[in-house]
């Protein structure tokens, strides 16, 4: 097989750079390494930033976000008994958040691409292996029902995720690692039931981080900090309610309609990011090269910039030769990804439970404090969270 663009993994990366690349004519074929139906069933992020939203629309796949997201014009943080509203839109010129499910937006983006003459798919790729790039003569070698296939392409994208193949083919003394794991998880909770709030709950709390978030406003996710030792068998849903309650303010607690888990799981938090993003005709796209905490909802949104920045490059290369939006790839969507790890880090370092000693809380309260009597400290929030410009504006 032939191809222009050979893509490896279908989640959200590889999904929206291949539409958007066929909307310019742009031919891709893209291995997944799972079927549609389990791809789409991981339960992920929930939060699009308007520079995400933005990048939908132009991939023409935003009509069911556009009719059933909601949009969030602030979000809520508490601590210390207090409750304040980080006002976004007034505080960033009007930007807001979109609440919609990564499982909603894997959906829309599988029904345009599976209906796109210019994309083909291949579920079940096995032993996908990414060779040539290096020299020149870039090819995916891949199982397919016991046999042995290849794609022949012009570039590669690795958009396989953390774990996948494209960033472990490229030489160790190539390639720079910088990582950081904190000492806690996330337990998640997602449950059929009315959110507590109408816009989303960040909590610090000397028991632990809290989140109450949402899919929609009759499907709750609710997060909980927890130790990485510990397992979800011992979380039953009463016992999860019980603690997030003891988390949020009691008005808030009090409110909180709690119903049967639909999906419950335990994430670790981390902060990754591979430098740079380019190795000869392999270009990096989304969590194959970075993973941030979840803390500023950003992992969604990077994958967003980086298929912003490249699919720019490659319709600039393929309409007019131009090379250097290629060379620049790595360096421009490196500088955003940098951004956003700070955030992430920043944010998780005020809102969670590092250890027991009681002076790191009350330093996190007067920093939120502090934060909170400051336009400007609300204002860095804000910016932050409503996503910084995919252009770099912000020099
Ligand atoms: N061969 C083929 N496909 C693979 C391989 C492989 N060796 N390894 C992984 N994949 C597939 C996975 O099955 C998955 O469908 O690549 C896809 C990667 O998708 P994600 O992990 O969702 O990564 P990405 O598309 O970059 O999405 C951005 O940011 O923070 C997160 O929640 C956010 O998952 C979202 C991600
Ligand atoms: C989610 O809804 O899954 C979510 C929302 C906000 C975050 C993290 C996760 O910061």
């Amino acid at each position: 097989m032939r191809t222009q663009i050979g893509i490896i993994g279908g989640g959200p990366s590889g999904l929206c750079l291949a539409r958007l690349l066929s909307l310019r004519g742009i031919r891709s074929v893209i291995l997944e390494r799972h079927t549609r139906d389990y791809v789409q069933a991981r339960i992920r992020a929930g939060i699009l930033e308007q520079g995400m939203v933005n990048l939908l629309r132009n991939a023409k796949v935003s009509d069911r976000m556009d009719r059933e997201g909601l949009v969030h014009d602030g979000i809520v943080l508490t601590f210390a008994g207090r409750q304040e509203r980080i006002d976004l839109a007034a505080l960033t010129g009007g930007q807001r958040v979109m609440v919609y499910g990564q499982t909603e937006l894997t959906k829309d983006l599988y029904d345009a691409v599976l209906s796109d003459d210019n994309v083909a798919v291949v579920f079940e790729a096995r032993d996908v292996s990414p060779a040539g790039f290096l020299d020149g003569t870039p090819r995916l070698d891949y199982g397919k029902d016991g046999r042995l296939e290849h794609v022949d392409c012009d570039y590669i994208a690795g958009c396989d995720g953390y774990h996948g193949a494209s960033r472990a083919s490229v030489p160790k003394a190539m390639i720079t690692e910088y990582e950081r794991t904190y000492p806690f998880g996330w337990l998640g909770l997602l449950s059929d039931t009315p959110p507590v709030h109408d816009e989303l709950v960040y909590a610090n709390h000397q028991r632990g981080f809290a989140l109450c978030s949402m899919r929609s406003r009759a499907r709750s996710r609710y997060y909980i900090q927890v130790g990485l030792d510990e397992q979800v068998g011992a979380w039953p849903d009463s016992r999860f309610f019980d603690e997030i309650r003891r988390r949020l303010p009691d008005d808030v607690a009090a409110s909180m309609i709690t119903g049967p888990s639909i999906e419950k799981s335990i994430a670790p938090l981390r902060s990754f990011v591979a430098e740079p993003m380019r190795f000869g005709r392999l270009f990096l796209v989304g969590d194959a090269a970075h993973i941030v905490p979840p803390t500023g909802a950003k992992g969604l949104n990077l994958a967003a910039s980086d298929v912003h920045y490249l699919s720019t490059a490659l319709v600039a290369f393929y309409g007019e030769r131009r090379t250097d939006l290629l060379d620049r790839y790595s360096a421009t969507a490196l500088r955003r990804i940098w951004a956003a790890v700070r955030f992430s880090w920043w944010f998780t370092s005020i809102s969670h439970k590092f250890n027991d000693d009681p002076i790191e809380h009350k330093i996190q309260l007067a920093e939120l404090d502090y934060l909170m009597s400051s336009t400007a400290g609300r204002t860095t929030i804000a910016e932050n969270y409503v996503g910084l410009p995919f252009e770099p504006t912000f020099a």
